[in-house]
């Protein structure tokens, strides 16, 4: 491949990690109604445990993405949007940075305040209690969980539609960048 065209896209660490996170969130939503389903929205079974997990490798990839992010090449678009195309963009990938932040330690704290653990599969290994039991926090971050979840399909798909617009109706590199 032609430099030209290797330093128009993002690091392959961030394209990955980019990547991996939406594959990581869609098993997070998956997983949670299929918990749902089989457990009358218990938290013990394994879709739920299968939940967990997604939640905390979105966490892992978020740091990696944002090391790559701040070290790697920012190709621009081309050409170039408008002003109030960047705004937009810009408020959107920020939304979608502090959710990809918050929601996993929200769920943790969900869990830590119904008074479990996180608990890693296979090793068996429980990750320490960030806050101790209490019922009335435990019912506020449950909710606060829950309604970030629905708003962030919303966001999501804000984001997914913006990408093909960029790509199929203004025709330029923006989704190129990230593939
Ligand atoms: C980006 C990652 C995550 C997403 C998108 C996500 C999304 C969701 C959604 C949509 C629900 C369903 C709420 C409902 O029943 O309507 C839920 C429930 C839940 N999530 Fe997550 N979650 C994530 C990460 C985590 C993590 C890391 C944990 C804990 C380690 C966690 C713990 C829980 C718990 C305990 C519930 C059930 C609450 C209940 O009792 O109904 N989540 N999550
Ligand atoms: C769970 C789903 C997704 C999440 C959480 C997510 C999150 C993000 C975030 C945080 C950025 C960072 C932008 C920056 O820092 O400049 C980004 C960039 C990008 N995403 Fe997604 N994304 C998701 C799904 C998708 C899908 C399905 C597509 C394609 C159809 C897509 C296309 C892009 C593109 C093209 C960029 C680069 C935008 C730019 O540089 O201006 N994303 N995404």
């Amino acid at each position: 491949m032609h430099a030209a065209a290797r330093n128009s896209r993002y690091s392959a660490t961030v394209r990955w990690a980019h990547w991996l996170t939406v594959l990581a969130v869609a098993a997070a939503y998956l997983l949670v109604e299929l918990g749902d389903d089989d457990e009358h929205g218990g938290t013990a079974g394994s879709a739920m445990q299968g939940h967990y997990l997604a939640g905390l490798v979105v966490l892992g990839l978020l740091l990696v993405r944002v090391i790559g992010m701040a070290i790697g090449p920012r190709p621009p678009i081309v050409p170039a949007p408008g002003h109030l195309s960047v705004l937009v963009a810009r408020v959107t990938h920020l939304a979608l940075y502090l959710f990809l932040l918050a929601q996993p330690i929200i769920g943790i704290l969900s869990v830590n305040y119904a008074g479990e653990t996180v608990t890693l599969p296979w090793s068996g290994t429980a990750l320490p209690a960030l806050v101790h039991a209490d019922p009335g926090a435990r019912e506020f971050v449950e909710e606060l969980h829950e309604s970030l979840g629905e708003i962030f399909y919303w966001v999501i798909g804000l984001h997914v539609v913006a990408a093909l617009w960029h790509h199929f109706v203004k025709g330029d590199n923006t989704l190129r960048r990230m593939l």
